[in-house]
């Protein structure tokens, strides 16, 4: 599996590069304001990202701004144009740029079949169904980004749950739990009707609701989504990469593995979370607390 770097903070990156851990870099214009902000706002952005571009040994996905498919078009061949020859480049677009699920909705998708027929690889962002990964796919589309995080959140707010309340933005997402609630929840209201018909249980409200809960629309969590993208992908033969996107823990990171994922796109503190444990912390102090002084001796004695 590739490893991305999920930032615009070229400190990480350069660091991250110089582990010769990652494959690539993603940013997003709130991670290029993150990095602008903890610079005092004072960026020459060009060549903030041309030395980006240079010190990751892979693609640096850079993102369009705008939502109407003529000037994301453009936008992608300016930064392609401006950022490429450093090394290598792909443009993000969203897979559906509308601000109201009425207007621009087509506009991601004529953008990914102009820019990719162009020779231009894009990734596609903001994606949250398996179908939107699937219209992305056969508009060209060299990855698709699938928001786990996002839809991890989303979930856990419909069951009630608040971001900085009862769960941090870091927390891993226990699916498995959260189905297991939910059939149990289902079992007891089901069994409150014990008079009834399939039809009128089926049709039931209370029993329709306690049904939704711990899914978004038949996706159980963003390791899920990610799970159903890369079956059909692998039903039908897309050469599309999927990019794990939204990451926030490590367990995420090694579950979208166990998936056989292309890529996993990780904040930088996922990085660390990756390495340390307890046990090997213990471990370490242990093996330091042993040493005996004839050991140590090779050491010393053998410049
Ligand atoms: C990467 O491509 C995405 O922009 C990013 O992973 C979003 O992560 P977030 O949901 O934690 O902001």
């Amino acid at each position: 599996m590739k490893i991305f770097l999920d930032t615009a903070d070229l400190d990480e990156i350069r660091f991250a590069a110089s582990l010769g851990v990652i494959d690539g870099v993603t940013t997003n214009p709130s991670l290029i304001r993150r990095a602008v902000e903890k610079r005092g706002g004072s960026i020459s952005m060009e060549d903030y990202i041309k030395e980006i571009v240079k010190v990751v040994p892979g693609p640096v996905s850079l993102e369009v701004i705008s939502v109407e498919a003529e000037a994301m078009i453009e936008e992608a061949k300016k930064l392609y144009r401006l950022f490429s020859p450093y090394g290598e480049v792909a443009i993000k677009i969203p897979i559906c740029p509308s601000m109201d699920g009425e207007s621009n909705v087509y506009d991601g998708l004529r953008a990914i079949r102009e820019l990719s027929a162009l020779g231009i690889p894009v990734n596609v962002t903001l994606v949250m169904t398996p179908e939107q990964a699937l219209l992305a796919a056969k508009a060209g589309a060299a990855y698709v980004s699938p928001f786990a995080g996002r839809i991890d959140d989303y979930i856990r707010d419909k069951m009630g749950m608040k971001r900085g309340e009862d769960y941090g933005k870091a927390d891993y997402y226990d699916f498995e739990l959260v189905r297991k609630i939910a059939e149990k929840r289902v079992e007891k209201v089901l069994e409150s009707k014990p008079a009834s018909t399939s039809k009128s249980l089926y049709l039931d409200e209370e029993v329709k609701s306690v049904a939704s809960e711990g899914q978004d629309n038949g996706v159980y969590s963003g390791v899920d989504l990610i799970a159903r993208i890369l079956r059909i992908f692998r039903n039908y033969g897309y050469r599309t990469e999927v990019i794990a996107a939204s990451m926030r823990n490590a367990r995420q990171v090694r579950e979208v593995a166990e998936l056989g994922v292309h890529i996993a796109t990780v904040p930088f503190y996922v990085l660390k979370e990756m390495l340390v444990h307890y046990k090997t912390i213990e471990g370490v102090k242990a093996f330091a607390a042993d040493v005996v002084p004839s050991y140590r001796k090779i050491f010393e004695e053998n410049p």
